[in-house]
């Protein structure tokens, strides 16, 4: 009998991810205490205390799930964290809660319709957590025994000893079953379970008998009691699926393969009435509950009169989530119409939101900001060049000075300094033009570029608007 050697396990390399760095990954929650106080610094985020304070009231509202169908709206001026603030109560609400974050203009580039995008924007936000019962096998690995065929090709067949406390069963092992035996690197001594549906084993830990054995084990080696009873047992499990995927994989026309793809097209109605009928069905059988998630429509002003319509009757849905908008529009056109009103929303969609206002940041705030932001870059600044950044960010905007901390390191590095200077940052100040600058620069020189009668024309003055 043989028992696999250390040689036998195939060396499985750690592999190191790659983090990306983008706008808000230095954010990583809402910063607020138990008693939702937010702190002036924490989690990434500065300031602001007023609007995240009452993000962590609707945070709450959301994990109580009792609530549906509410709408929030963020509004405020450009870069002061509207969607910062969004994106910490996505961290703050963990995997377990859905939350969809889409764009609001991104409903219009989807080949298919507006209010189909939407419902389907919905459905994404809504969890259905199924409880399941599954049979397992548990227990401490005796010995693992692996046949080699004599001809040194073939399959390998083999036997697995399993016991709890109280009994001992030598089990058939195929081929698959010593691959993933292999890959969990499963040796005597640990306590196993397997999935009998699918096979899957997981490795709880070493048996405390064997804890005086090894000297050689990792400090994170887990001990667990070796399991009393029967080997096989009946274990709940809980899966959380949004109700979109159980369209997906319902709709004949797409099937489940569309979820990787993402190409899901139009779903029909009647297979998201039969799903909902069987959800209420599954509820009342105690099989299933409802996860309200989250729904985050940035840029929300990007919307039509459609679609505003349509969310006011979604809004009054049951099976809604929690709705929440950010905007930086003052008062402007409803897109489609002729109409001007507050953030371009019409007033009774905007008569039923709670509406979280931010305001533009302090210039200590803007400094912690961009210090938050060189940790997050590995960006080393001298003190005196983070003064005159943050008085840069003062003037001209916080996302202009956000940018040029990259800029600046690498003019920094190419004079192999060690660590940003003013005058890296003078430098790269010079290079790039913020917006002010900029529309100065044109205002300067506009005979030389094309369509420079823009801003005069015959029909009014009408300046230029960034949306249509
Ligand atoms: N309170 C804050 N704490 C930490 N970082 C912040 C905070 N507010 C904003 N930021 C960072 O500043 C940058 C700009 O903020 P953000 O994108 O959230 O602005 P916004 O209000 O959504 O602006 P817009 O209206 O243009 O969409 C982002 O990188 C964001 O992560
Ligand atoms: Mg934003």
């Amino acid at each position: 009998m043989t028992t696999p050697s250390v040689s036998d396990i195939k060396e499985v390399r750690e592999i190191t991810r790659m983090e990306r760095i983008g706008a808000h990954s230095h954010i990583r929650g809402l910063g607020i205490d138990d008693s939702l106080e937010p702190r002036q610094v924490s989690q990434g985020m500065v300031g602001q205390k007023k609007a995240r304070r009452a993000a962590g009231l609707i945070l709450e509202m959301i994990k109580e799930g009792k609530i549906a169908g509410r709408a929030v709206l963020i509004a405020g001026q450009p870069g002061t964290g509207k969607t910062a603030i969004a994106m910490g109560m996505a961290q703050a609400l963990g995997q377990d809660t859905p939350f969809t974050s889409i764009a609001g203009s991104e409903i219009f580039s989807l080949e298919m319709s507006k209010t189909e995008a939407l419902t389907q924007a919905f459905r994404r936000s809504i969890g259905i957590r199924i409880k399941e019962e599954t049979e397992i096998i548990e227990g401490e690995v005796v010995e693992i025994q692996i046949d080699r065929p004599a001809s040194g090709t073939g399959a390998k067949v083999g036997k697995l000893t399993l016991k709890t406390t109280e009994m001992e069963t030598v089990y058939d092992l195929g081929q698959k079953m010593i691959e993933s035996l292999t890959q969990e690197k499963v040796q005597a001594g640990d306590i196993i379970t397997i999935d009998k549906a699918t096979g899957r084993i997981t490795r709880l830990g070493r048996s405390f008998t064997r804890a005086r054995d090894y000297d050689a084990m990792g400090p994170q080696t887990k001990f667990v009691q070796c399991p009393e009873g029967e080997l096989q047992k009946r274990k709940e499990v809980v899966h959380t699926v949004t109700l979109h995927e159980i369209d997906v994989i319902n709709s004949r026309t797409q099937g489940f393969l569309a979820l990787f793809s993402g190409d899901t097209g139009e779903i029909k109605s009647e297979v998201r009435d039969q799903i909902n009928a069987k959800v209420a069905e599954w509820r009342e059988e105690g099989k299933a509950e409802i996860v309200p998630g989250v729904l985050f429509i940035d840029e929300v002003h990007m919307l039509d009169i459609e679609c505003f319509s349509f969310l006011n009757r979604a809004l009054e849905s049951d099976m809604a989530p929690v709705f929440i908008m950010a905007t930086n529009r003052g008062i402007t056109r409803i897109r489609g119409t002729n109409y001007q009103s507050p953030h371009g929303i019409p007033i009774d969609l905007l008569d039923r939101l709670l509406i979280i206002s931010t305001t533009p940041y302090e210039e200590n705030e803007i400094r912690q900001i961009l210090k938050i932001r060189c940790e997050e870059e590995d960006v080393e600044m001298s003190d005196e060049a983070l003064t005159v950044l943050t008085k840069i960010g003062k003037e001209t905007s916080l996302r202009y000075s956000i940018q040029l901390i990259t800029t600046a390191n690498l003019a920094s590095k190419k004079r192999k300094g060690t660590e940003v200077s003013i005058d890296d940052i003078k430098r790269v100040y010079t290079l790039f033009l913020d917006e002010a600058r900029s529309s100065e620069f044109l205002k300067e020189y506009e005979q030389n570029f094309l369509f420079s009668e823009i801003t005069p024309t015959a029909a009014g003055t009408e300046k230029m608007t960034v949306d249509s």
